[in-house]
Formats: C-alpha cells, sequence, structure tokens
C-alpha cells in the first residue's frame, strides 16, 4: 500500500485546476447502459472509482475508449449490447455507486443480478430507499445470497415516488431507470445536489425527459429510446472545496481553476466566516489566508444540498483544529463519520466526539505524525492536517484518497506543499468502500 508523507510548514502558492466531479461522472457513466448508441463523456476525471466503474461496464458488455486531447480527457462508453446483466460482489464491493448499474440494466434488458453493496465505514449505508423505488416502477424484487434479482420483463412503468428522506444515490438510480418507463415518473422530496441536475441534462441530451433536477420535485416522461450524446461532467464541487480548505490552513494564496464556486457557497461562506478571504474569478476563485492570523472557530451542520455538505467536514474539521476557540461540528447524513477525529487528535488536536457531533478546541500548534486514513474524504482531511503540522505526517492506505482526488501531490506540489508518494509499505488489504 502507497503512503503520502507531507512535510508541513509551508504556504501555498499557485493555481490548482479542478477535475469533473467524481460523484457525477459515475453515475453518467452508468447511463452509458441504457442506449445502445456510444455516450461521449468529456472531464470523467481519472481515479480509482472511475476504473472500477469501466471495469464492470466492460463486464457487461460496454465497450468502454478513452483518451486525452490536450486538457480535456474523453471517455467514449458504447453499450451496442447488452452482453450479461450480472454485476458481482468482487466488482461491486469496491465501490457502493457500482450498484446504479442495477435500474439502468432492468429498464434495458428487463431482468439484472446484481451484488448488494453491503455496509462501509461511514455507516451502514442501506439501499432500501433504491429498491422501493425500483419496485415502484413495477420491477420485480428478490433478494438472494447477498444479490438483488430484478424482473420487468415488459418494462417499467412510471409512478409517484416520495422519498422518506433525501438521497442523493436514490434520487440518481430513480432517474435512470425511469427514463425508459412507459408514462410519466414523480420524484417527490428528490435531492436537489448539483450531481443531479448534471444527470438530467446527460439523459435529456441523450433523448430523455427530464423536468426539474435541482428542485425536489422531478418529473420524468418516459420515452421508448434514448440515443448517444456527448456531455461534459461539471467540475468537482467537493474537490475545490477541499482545496480551498488546504489553501487556508496552509496560509497563502492559491487559484482554483475550472470551477463552479457557485455550487459549494455552504462552505465558502464557511470560511469567509472563520477569516479566510475568497474572491471570485472568472472560471473559479482566490482563496487567500495570511498564516501569520488565527482563523477564528465556526459552527459547522451537514446538510442535504444546499447546506453544508457532508463530503467537506472532515476538511473543515482539520482547519478548525488550529482555529481561535472551540467550534461544533454536527453530522446529520452518515451515523460514523467522524473517524477522522482520533487521528488528527494523533497529531495534537483537541477533538470530543459524541454521537453525531463533535467539539474541536483550537490549538496553536499540530505536530507530524503518521496517521491512518479511514474513508475517502477523512484521508485528505489528514493530509490537510499534515500541510500546517510541524515536521513530518505520514498518512496510511491512501488507496482511499486515491478513489477521489486526482493527482493531489501533483496538484499540492505544483503550489509549494512538500508532499511525497512513498510507494508500497503497511500491507492491508483494500476493503470495501
Ligand atoms: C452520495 C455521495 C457521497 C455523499 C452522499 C451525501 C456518491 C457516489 N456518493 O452518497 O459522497 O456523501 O451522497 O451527499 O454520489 N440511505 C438509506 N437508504 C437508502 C439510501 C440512503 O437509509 O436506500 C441513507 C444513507 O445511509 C445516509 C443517507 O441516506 O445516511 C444519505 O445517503 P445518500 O444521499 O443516499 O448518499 P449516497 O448516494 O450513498
Amino acid at each position: 500500500m502507497d503512503r503520502i508523507a507531507i512535510t508541513g510548514g509551508q504556504t501555498l502558492h499557485g493555481e490548482i485546476p479542478i477535475s469533473g466531479a467524481k460523484n457525477s461522472a459515475i453515475k453518467l457513466m452508468a447511463a452509458s447502459l441504457l442506449t445502445d448508441e456510444p455516450l461521449r463523456l468529456t472531464n470523467i476525471p481519472r481515479l480509482a472509482d472511475t476504473r472500477f466503474l469501466a471495469q464492470l461496464l466492460r463486464r457487461l458488455g460496454v465497450v468502454v475508449t478513452e483518451w486525452q486531447e490536450g486538457a480535456e480527457q474523453i471517455t467514449v462508453l458504447h453499450a451496442a449490447e447488452i452482453t450479461s446483466a450480472f454485476a458481482p460482489y468482487d466488482l461491486v464491493r469496491q465501490m457502493r455507486a457500482s450498484f446504479n448499474v442495477l435500474g439502468p440494466l432492468v429498464a434495458r434488458t428487463g431482468h439484472a443480478k446484481v451484488s448488494l453493496p453491503g455496509g462501509c465505514s461511514i455507516g451502514a449505508r442501506p439501499v432500501d430507499l433504491h429498491l422501493k423505488a425500483l419496485e415502484a416502477l413495477g420491477a420485480h424484487i428478490d433478494l438472494h445470497e447477498g444479490y438483488v434479482y430484478a424482473q420487468a420483463a415488459r418494462g417499467l412503468k412510471g409512478a409517484e415516488i416520495e422519498f422518506p428522506f433525501v438521497s442523493v444515490g436514490a434520487t440518481e438510480h430513480a432517474m435512470l431507470a425511469a427514463v425508459l418507463a412507459k408514462g410519466t415518473t414523480v420524484l417527490k422530496n428528490a435531492a436537489r445536489e448539483p450531481e443531479m441536475d448534471d444527470l438530467a441534462q446527460c439523459l435529456n441530451a441523450m433523448g430523455a425527459k427530464v423536468e426539474g433536477a435541482g428542485t425536489s420535485v422531478i418529473t420524468i416522461t418516459g420515452v421508448p429510446k434514448l440515443h448517444g450524446a456527448t456531455h461534459a461532467v461539471i467540475p468537482d464541487r467537493i474537490e475545490m472545496g477541499t482545496y480551498a480548505i488546504a489553501a487556508a490552513m496552509a496560509g497563502g494564496e492559491v487559484r482554483l481553476t475550472r470551477a463552479r464556486p457557485e455550487l459549494i457557497g455552504a462552505v465558502t461562506d464557511k470560511l469567509i466566516e472563520a477569516g479566510v478571504s475568497v474572491t471570485p474569478t472568472d472560471d473559479g476563485v482566490i482563496v487567500g489566508r495570511d498564516p501569520n492570523v488565527r482563523l477564528k472557530a465556526v459552527n459547522i451542520e451537514t446538510a442535504p444540498y444546499p447546506g453544508f455538505p457532508t463530503d467537506c467536514q472532515a476538511q473543515f474539521m482539520a482547519l478548525m483544529t488550529t482555529a481561535r476557540g472551540e467550534s461544533l461540528f454536527k453530522e446529520t447524513i452518515f451515523e460514523n463519520r467522524f473517524m477522522h477525529a482520533p487521528e488528527l487528535n494523533r497529531l495534537g488536536a483537541v477533538i470530543a466526539v459524541a454521537g453525531g457531533e463533535a467539539v474541536v478546541l483550537g490549538v496553536d500548534k499540530l505536530r507530524g505524525a503518521p496517521v491512518m486514513a479511514t474513508d475517502l474524504r477523512a484521508s485528505v482531511s489528514l493530509v490537510i492536517a499534515g500541510l500546517a503540522a510541524e515536521g513530518r505526517t505520514v498518512v496510511n492506505r491512501v488507496y482511499h484518497l486515491d478513489r477521489g482526488f486526482e493527482r493531489l501531490e501533483e496538484k499540492l506540489s505544483a503550489c509549494g506543499a512538500k508532499i511525497e508518494r512513498l510507494k508500497g509499505g503497511e500491507g492491508e488489504e483494500e476493503e470495501a468502500a
């Protein structure tokens, strides 16, 4: 397993281009299953998660071709024929979102067998809402030996589905299935994350009729067939928030480009409240902070979009470890998402966790130490802490980072961070995430 070593104390100066959104990319790639024509996606980030999904899609019969044209990354997915509607455990367990192939497979072929994704380190993360939505659309669902068997021999039928609470994955999954259903589907209490709108725009370019994505009511008028299209993946708002927080932690001035800051206002507002300067530019923001002035502690409560994203909670907690005063963090989306707290404490932070809340008492300084990455966003919070910690921090189990951050060391070192990848070491098994 690789590790990442950071020698803290360097301020950051330079430019970081933001990649395409991982969470959007993997649902857009799954949309390729809905048509026998090629789907051309630009700006797909080259990450372990997109590689896992490409591997699964190939197993199902999709021809996946990737190349680079200048700065542009192009991926063409062509599912001329679905040769198998079976998604095995060993591929689904590597990435939960692979489960989202179930809906498109049933919609296109009338049947599918897809492994249940299982739990993951940040919480139980069941898929009951996904399955209820598919049942409402007329799929017959059976669970057997860890697999979901779905059947809809005569096709799916439009339905009204009201989610009991907001789920990003279930909203996207229902959208992916309903586009080919007969009649109209109305999704109520739908997730409003920008990735919904990105998916809807891609599906509409493929000939679907999706309205209202980005609001809590999405209406989908089913069509008999979709066709090929070209679509550019939206910039990764979580990656942008992460580098904005990294710049705030290290101090200095960093220009984030190819970004859509309006999609991550909840994070930039909190940065400004803490004393960071955030200046909009044509294609992003400039984040600046005087390293000699301590930031002010602010409180964070995660919430569905447009609230503060749970995917930036760990990074902001790292930032607050050296702020002046006490910050209260409330995590409302996942039940077990403070695993970075004990690791940050190893660096000298003072964080007390009780249930879904954590209190961070700002300290003057962090000190480098070996730490363990536990999940994707937690691992980047340790890198952020390492940027400001005195001495050397070594983050173990960085395969978590590789799932979601494209060229992280390269992007940070280009701005002056002392960060390097240490090949091999610590023989841990890769686990489901
Ligand atoms: C997606 C994102 C993840 C982000 C999360 C919340 C992807 C690949 N991942 O995850 O990075 O942190 O949104 O913004 O896009 N739940 C159920 N039953 C279900 C589905 C969800 O109980 O059938 C629960 C989950 O356990 C969680 C909550 O609902 O507590 C919200 O989860 P959801 O919005 O579905 O997150 P994901 O789509 O898994």
